[in-house]
């Protein structure tokens, strides 16, 4: 039994992932140059594929950090609780940052993080998203480049999980119900 026989459909395709990543990466190598030198800060773990072949596609000079977040609960939907797993490394205060999210839900993580970094004064802070699921949001947040919207369900694959498994496969999927609608929601 392979883990595609979780997938009901694909919704992105590697190629199409290809593609607009490489317009992504084009949006920010036009706004950003060699003298603001940014931090690219990878929310773990979902966004790190996204990370990798974004940076490889950059050509201004930037540095990577790390940041893990966590809602409490691992069901198929945010508490708006969230804590800090793992901080930056980095110092940002006076440094230009760039948020690399691989999925805007709620809204909830990625508004704690804007407010927890705005504390540290960096100079700017933007965002990117690879997927945006704006019939989700609960709390308005600023994207400044997103990959794709997409819709209303449970999608993996790509950086994106469900119970920490399917983060390898190298397309975004939709899962099949069977996979999730055994799991309490909240667990
Ligand atoms: C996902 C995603 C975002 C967050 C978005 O992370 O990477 O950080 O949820 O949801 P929200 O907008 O509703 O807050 P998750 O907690 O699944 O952790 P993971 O990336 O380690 O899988």
């Amino acid at each position: 039994m392979s883990m595609h026989d979780d997938v009901a459909r694909i919704l992105v395709s590697e190629e199409a992932l290809r593609v607009r990543v490489a317009e992504i990466a084009a949006e920010m190598n036009a706004i950003y140059t060699d003298a603001e030198v940014p931090i690219l800060v990878c929310i773990l773990k979902g966004a790190f594929m996204f990370l990798a072949d974004l940076t490889r596609q950059l050509t201004f000079r930037h540095e990577i950090d790390f940041m893990e977040i966590s809602s409490y609960g691992h069901g198929t939907s945010s508490t708006g609780v969230v804590r800090i797993l793992l901080d930056l490394a980095s110092t940002i205060e006076g440094r230009n940052v760039v948020i690399v999210e691989d999925i805007v839900d709620t809204g909830h993580t990625l508004d704690y993080i804007l407010r927890n970094f705005a504390t540290r004064q960096p100079t700017s802070v933007r965002v990117v998203t690879l997927l945006n699921k704006p019939s989700r949001r609960e709390v308005e947040v600023p994207l400044d480049f997103v990959g794709f919207e997409v819709p209303n369900e449970f999608v993996l694959g790509y950086g994106l999980d469900f119970a920490e498994q399917y983060r390898n496969i190298p397309y975004i999927g939709i899962a099949k119900p069977e996979i999730y609608q055994a799991i309490p929601e909240g667990d």
